[in-house]
């Protein structure tokens, strides 16, 4: 098995503690570690781990796998493409390595998982479907129509653990994510993937051959420096921007199998407390609270204060006779925010951009 963490993202949910020059994979936002640290802890004792990032966050992805002691290949990404691109790298990696028929274990650099022995317990189970030639999806039951997600429709027969893919749906809209979460036939897609290198390439060949001819080329001339894979600069420049949800699963799910046993395409169900902490609101949401529903982080001192998120970076922040806020103050920026209207930070941030 050959962890491939996913850590190109840029978190602007999470402004202004996330930031271009610092997403939030890199953050240590739960725990002590970082959510990068603590996706690679979360798979116990591995030799090696693919952390695929954008070239400017080098220096902080090599800083924290050292902090591990944990060997790893860091492939730098000139510009952002999307997962579709960035997993193809770790994939033609593997297949120049004679590892093709390896699993690819995918990971998202920045979720929270719980509960550390069912997600372990759950790559298991994955572990020989995909060997196999399947591409296993890992499912959590939906608590809300949430149209940022992924969804998966359980087929019937329940085999080794897991549930053959009808359909896979990423982003639907509101109304049909509603009838998706009622009818109780849905998962969300956790964004967490196993299926091995060169069933990956394959698939992709079949689905977006630009994809991965551009993945190619930019395969052909990496330069490696220490830990660092460095891809060709305008190759990989010129490859189409696509997620994996999109460029392969949605396509391989409706194709109905390619001719590997029953579906080439299942479901392994996660139990494990997952959240992809989307947004201060949900990052509330998981942390411990106070007896007033309170998460308060550095030197903050609430009086009368309910169910709010308040983080101080440096100075003192105090509240008086307040509820349902996220305050969150960094060296540059303050933002306060009722907890109700946070999605809408992506405004805020897009309107910096927009002024820069
Ligand atoms: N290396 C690299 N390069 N990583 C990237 C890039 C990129 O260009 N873009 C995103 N990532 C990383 C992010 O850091 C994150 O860890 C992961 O890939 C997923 O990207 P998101 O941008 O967060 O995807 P999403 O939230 O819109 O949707 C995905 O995750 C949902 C669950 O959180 C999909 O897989 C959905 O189907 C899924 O429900
Ligand atoms: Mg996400």
């Amino acid at each position: 098995m050959i962890p491939v963490v996913l850590s190109g993202g840029s978190g602007t949910r999470l402004w202004p503690m996330s930031r271009t020059q610092y997403p939030k994979q890199f953050l240590p936002l739960i725990s002590g570690k970082t959510m990068l640290q603590e996706t690679v802890a979360r798979l116990g004792d591995v030799k090696t781990v693919n952390v695929i990032c954008n070239e400017e966050h080098r220096f902080l992805a090599a800083e924290q796998m050292r902090q591990m002691n944990q060997p790893c290949s860091i492939f730098l990404e000139p510009v952002g493409r999307n997962t579709a691109p960035a997993i193809a790298l770790a994939a033609l990696d593997a297949v120049a390595k004679g590892r093709g028929t390896e699993a690819l274990l995918v990971l998202a650099a920045d979720h929270v998982i719980e509960n550390e022995q069912a997600f372990r317990d759950a790559v298991a189970v994955a572990a020989p479907l995909a060997e196999s030639g399947r591409f296993v999806t890992f499912g959590i039951v939906p608590t809300c129509a949430e149209t940022g997600y992924g969804y998966i429709k359980r087929g019937d027969n329940v085999t080794d653990g897991s549930y053959p893919v009808a359909a896979f749906v990423e982003k639907p809209n509101a109304a049909t994510a509603q009838d998706y979460v009622a009818s109780g036939e849905y998962y969300w897609n956790s964004g967490m993937f196993m299926f091995r290198a060169d069933r990956y390439l394959e698939e992709l060949g079949k689905f977006r051959p630009d994809i991965l001819s551009a993945c190619e080329a930019a395969m052909q001339t990496t330069a490696a420096d220490f830990d660092f894979i460095r891809v060709d600069t305008e190759a990989f420049k010129a490859c189409p921007d696509e997620s994996v949800d999109y460029a392969v699963m949605e396509p391989l799910s409706s194709a109905g199998g390619a001719g590997i046993g029953d579906a080439s395409v299942v479901v392994v169900p996660l139990d494990a407390g997952w959240s992809d902490v989307g947004s201060w609101s949900a990052l509330w949401d998981i942390k411990q609270k106070d007896e007033q529903g309170n998460v308060l982080t550095g030197d903050v001192i609430a009086h009368d204060t309910r169910n709010s998120l308040v983080m101080s970076d440096d100075r003192l922040i105090t509240t008086l006779g307040v509820d349902n806020l996220i305050i969150v103050d960094t060296k540059d920026a303050l933002m306060v925010a009722h907890k109700d209207k946070i999605q809408d930070v992506k405004a805020i941030v897009a309107e910096i951009k927009a002024s820069e």
